[in-house]
C-alpha cells in the first residue's frame, strides 16, 4: 500500500525536527522520482563500470580502500545504479548492490540490458538487510543509505551483522563539517552560518506538511560512537583533498570551496577478527 500518495511539489524546506519515522521513509520515494535526473546529471563522472567514492574524483582503482577484491564477497548499501559492483564484478569479486529505491536499481538494470555487465539488484533498506549473518567480506557504499536515515545505527548493526569476523565496512558521506556552511559551491558557501552541532535534518515538504526529503547531519564524534558501538574498528578516516585542475561542481562541491573545506569523509573499519 502507498502510504505517501498527494502531490509532490516542494512548498517548504529548511532544518527542522519532523518525525524519525516519515523522515526516513522519504528516501524511498525520492530517489525513485528523481533517480533519472540524478543519473543523467552525474552519471557520466560516476562511470558504467566504476567505483567513485566522491565528487573530488577519489576512484577506487587507484584509492584501494576496500583491499584486494579479487574472489571477495562484497556487498553495497545504497548503491544507486550499482556503477560500484559492476567495477568489483570486474575486479573478479562476487558483489551484490541493494538499494531502497527502485528507480535507482530499474537504472541498473537499464545499464545489464545495455551490456555494462550483469550484476545481481537487490531492493533493500540497508537498515533490514535480507542476508544471513557473516555472508560477506567486505560491505560499502558511496553516500548511500546513511545520509537519508534517522537511526544510521541500524545501518552500521546490519553491515556488522553481515560481514563476517574480520570484514571490512567502507563508507562516504559528506564531511561533517559541511553543515555549518551554506550548500553552495561558490564564494557564498565559504562563511559558516549555522552551528555545526545542531543536528535538526535538512526536510523539503509538501504543502500537506508531508516529508518529500530528508537529509542528516551527523557530527565526526557522532560518527566514530556509531561505528564503535556497532563493534568496528577505525582504520583509516580519509579526508580527500580538492585536485588542482578539477573543475567540476556537483551541488555544493566545486574548486572554490573544495580548496578551503573538506567536502567528503570516507570511513574505513572493520571487525575484530574471531576469537
Ligand atoms: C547519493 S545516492 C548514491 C548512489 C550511489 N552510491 C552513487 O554514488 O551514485 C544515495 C542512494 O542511497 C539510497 N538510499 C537512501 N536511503 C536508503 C536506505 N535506507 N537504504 C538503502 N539505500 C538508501 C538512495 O535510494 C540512493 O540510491
Amino acid at each position: 500500500m502507498d502510504h505517501e500518495s498527494g502531490d509532490d511539489t516542494l512548498a517548504s524546506a529548511g532544518f527542522l525536527r519532523v518525525p524519525d519515522e516519515q523522515g526516513g521513509r522519504a528516501a524511498r520515494r525520492w530517489w525513485d522520482a528523481n533517480a533519472g535526473e540524478y543519473l543523467a546529471e552525474h552519471g557520466d563522472f560516476l562511470g558504467d563500470v566504476d567505483l567513485l567514492w566522491c565528487p573530488e574524483g577519489v576512484r577506487e582503482s587507484q584509492a584501494r580502500l576496500l583491499g584486494d577484491v579479487a574472489g571477495a564477497r562484497v556487498l553495497e548499501v545504497g548503491a544507486g545504479a550499482a556503477q560500484g559492483t559492476r567495477w568489483l564484478t570486474a575486479a573478479g569479486a562476487h558483489a551484490v548492490a541493494t538499494d531502497v529505491s527502485h528507480g535507482m536499481l530499474a537504472a541498473g538494470a537499464a545499464a545489464t540490458g545495455a551490456g555494462r555487465g550483469r550484476v545481481p539488484l537487490v531492493q533493500a533498506d540497508a537498515r533490514a538487510l535480507p542476508f544471513a549473518d557473516a555472508t560477506f567480506d567486505v560491505v560499502f557504499t558511496a553516500f548511500g543509505a546513511l545520509p537519508f536515515v534517522p537511526d544510521p545505527h541500524r545501518v552500521h548493526a546490519e553491515a556488522a551483522r553481515v560481514l563476517r569476523p574480520g570484514g571490512r565496512w567502507v563508507f562516504s558521506v559528506t564531511h561533517p563539517v559541511r553543515w555549518a556552511f551554506p550548500d553552495d559551491p561558490g564564494p557564498g558557501g565559504l562563511t559558516a552560518t549555522r552551528s555545526y552541532f545542531d543536528r535538526r535534518p535538512y526536510v523539503e515538504q509538501a504543502a500537506d506538511g508531508r516529508v518529500l526529503y530528508a537529509e542528516y547531519h551527523r557530527t565526526l564524534g557522532d560518527h566514530v560512537a556509531d561505528l564503535v558501538g556497532a563493534g568496528f574498528v577505525l582504520d583509516r578516516l580519509v579526508e580527500p583533498e580538492w585536485p588542482a585542475g578539477h573543475e567540476r561542481v556537483w551541488g555544493g562541491w566545486g574548486p572554490v570551496r573544495g580548496r578551503v573545506l573538506p567536502g567528503t569523509a570516507i570511513f574505513v573499519t572493520h571487525l575484530p577478527a574471531a576469537g
